[in-house]
């Protein structure tokens, strides 16, 4: 029994080198410290009302389940989070129920799947949720829904003709999309693996990957949405540029047939970017201390500004992307989208190639976002290893595994940011193990050299922006 133990911890630990062997050795570029981020041409003239009621109902999946094999239970719920009408009216916020094609009723995933996230029993829209756990592997569901959809409809039916493009990318897609720790969001990685089954200019599906889709999975924090109106390139590593109404319509390459529908609904996300344009960041709930904040501000504009920007009656931001060699950071993910294989697909692909263009270019760093509505976003850093704003200004206070309650009304106001008990060890539900490569709790050491008292008055500077 011993030796079957030793035998078996010893496998799980060569399983566990080996899912990281490929993981690209983090390269420090030493040859630039900080780049600007100039803007690119935006197709504009969208309309932001018109775009949240796309994100909220439209079909930009393309494909989806039957809306009948929704739980009763789960169709029983009433929306309150994005007040939708019809069957929309019926469903979580996570989900949307749309025409597909055909003209079957299904439903599938949104954005908000993500980008929604619980603050105080309160779902914040535009907030990255921080709850979500990708930890499950998600092959046997897709086995499972082929089985009932089977047995329901049956394969000549036109609900598995509604059902077959997502089913055909969903199930390539989950092996690659597994995390190994919850709260961390595989999202390159889903859009990655569906790209790799289809061609580049027609999106159709192709039977055999057109790339080697790695064997790791370096996931993210969630950002939040009300930062792009003043971002001149999308993403932590700033990899998405030029026109973001075509960047963002990747989310659909989990569904959609091809870039016939992908041309038609792509005209829809020059309003969502509009909206996205619109969106304010939650203000701060509690009481703020207006003269500590105000000690704060100069503070701030001292050491942060250069990166971060100015807030308040002068908005400046200045859209800098850092280093690696002086952000210091988990260098894990800049690592892996500097070398993607889906960053040449993209800049060959119909997103590239059509108007308005957008492209792929990865830094090996990471950009200084805008801290609006910074309170709510916790935990910090790209790769969410940070649970709060105090520990984020005070490096060698950082817990290296930390445990949440799981709750969303468990938000420490003082450290501001989710409130966790340190632990010795990675066991237990909700705990965060920055021992891992890809969750290094390491780097941005700026609020370090800040007095207790300093560090105080910046933070309360922070819940004001
Ligand atoms: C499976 C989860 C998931 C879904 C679904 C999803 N996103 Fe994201 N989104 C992410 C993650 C994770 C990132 C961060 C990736 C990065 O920056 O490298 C992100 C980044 C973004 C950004 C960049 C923000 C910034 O500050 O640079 C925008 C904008 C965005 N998503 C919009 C959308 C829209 C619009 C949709 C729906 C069409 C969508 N997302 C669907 C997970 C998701
Ligand atoms: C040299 C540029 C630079 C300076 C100076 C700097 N930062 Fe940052 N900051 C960054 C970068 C780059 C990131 C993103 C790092 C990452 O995600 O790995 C970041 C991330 C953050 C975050 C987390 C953002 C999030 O969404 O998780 C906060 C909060 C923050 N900085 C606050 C500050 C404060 C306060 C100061 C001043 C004491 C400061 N920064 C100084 C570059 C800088």
């Amino acid at each position: 029994m011993k030796r079957l133990l030793i035998l078996a911890s010893l496998l799980l630990f060569l399983w566990a080198c080996n899912a990281y062997s490929d993981l690209p050795a983090p390269t420090a570029d030493r040859t630039w410290k900080t780049k600007v981020l100039e803007p690119s041409e935006q197709i504009g003239g969208g309309d932001p009302e018109a775009g949240f009621s796309y994100l909220k109902n439209g079909d930009y999946i393309g494909s989806g389940i039957p809306v009948d094999l929704v739980p009763k239970r789960l169709q029983g719920y009433e929306d309150k989070v994005l007040g939708r009408e019809g069957t929309n009216s019926r469903m979580p916020y996570i989900a949307t129920a749309f025409e597909a094609e055909n003209g079957v009723e299904v439903v599938n995933g949104n954005c908000f799947t993500c980008h929604a996230g619980e603050l105080n029993g309160k779902v914040v829209v535009g907030l990255g949720d921080s709850f979500s756990d990708f930890q499950r592997n998600m092959k046997p569901l897709g086995s499972g829904l082929d089985v009932i959809m089977r047995l329901k409809y049956g394969k000549k039916s036109p609900e598995w003709d509604a059902y077959k493009d997502f089913k055909y990318y969903f199930k390539k897609s989950a092996p690659h999309i597994r995390t190994n720790q919850p709260g961390a969001n595989p999202a390159a990685h889903l859009a990655e693996a569906c790209v790799a089954y289809r061609d580049p200019q027609t999106l159709t599906a192709k039977d055999n990957a057109l790339f080697d889709l790695p064997n790791y999975v370096v996931a993210s924090d969630v950002p939040p949405l009300w930062n792009v109106g003043k971002k001149n390139a999308l993403y932590y590593t700033a990899i998405g540029r030029g026109d973001f109404s075509k960047l963002l319509f990747q989310a659909s390459v989990l569904g959609i047939a091809d870039s016939t529908a992908a041309r038609k609904a792509v005209t829809n996300f020059k309003d969502v970017v509009a909206w996205l344009e619109s969106l304010e960041p939650p203000a701060y709930p509690a009481d703020v201390n207006m003269p500590l904040a105000d000690q704060g501000k100069p503070l701030f504009e001292k050491h942060c500004s250069g990166c971060h920007g100015t807030y308040g009656a002068e908005e400046t931001y200045p859209n800098k992307v850092i280093s690696l060699s002086i952000i210091k950071t988990d260098p894990y993910y800049a690592a892996y989208a500097f070398d993607a294989p889906i960053v040449g697909w993209y800049n060959k692909s119909w997103f590239a190639t059509s108007q308005p263009t957008s492209w792929f270019e990865p830094e090996l760093g990471y950009v200084a976002p805008p801290l609006d509505g910074i309170w709510a976003t916790a935990p910090y850093l790209h790769n969410g290893s940070v649970p709060t704003l105090e520990d984020l200004l005070n490096s060698p206070a950082r817990p290296l595994y930390w445990q949440r309650s799981g709750r969303s009304n468990d938000y420490d106001y003082t450290k501001v940011g989710w409130a966790y008990e340190r632990k010795g060890n990675a066991r237990g539900k909700w705990t965060f193990d920055a021992t891992l490569p890809g969750s290094y709790n390491v780097g941005h050491t700026f609020g370090d050299k800040l007095l207790d008292t300093e560090r105080k008055a910046v933070i309360e500077y922070l819940k004001t922006l």
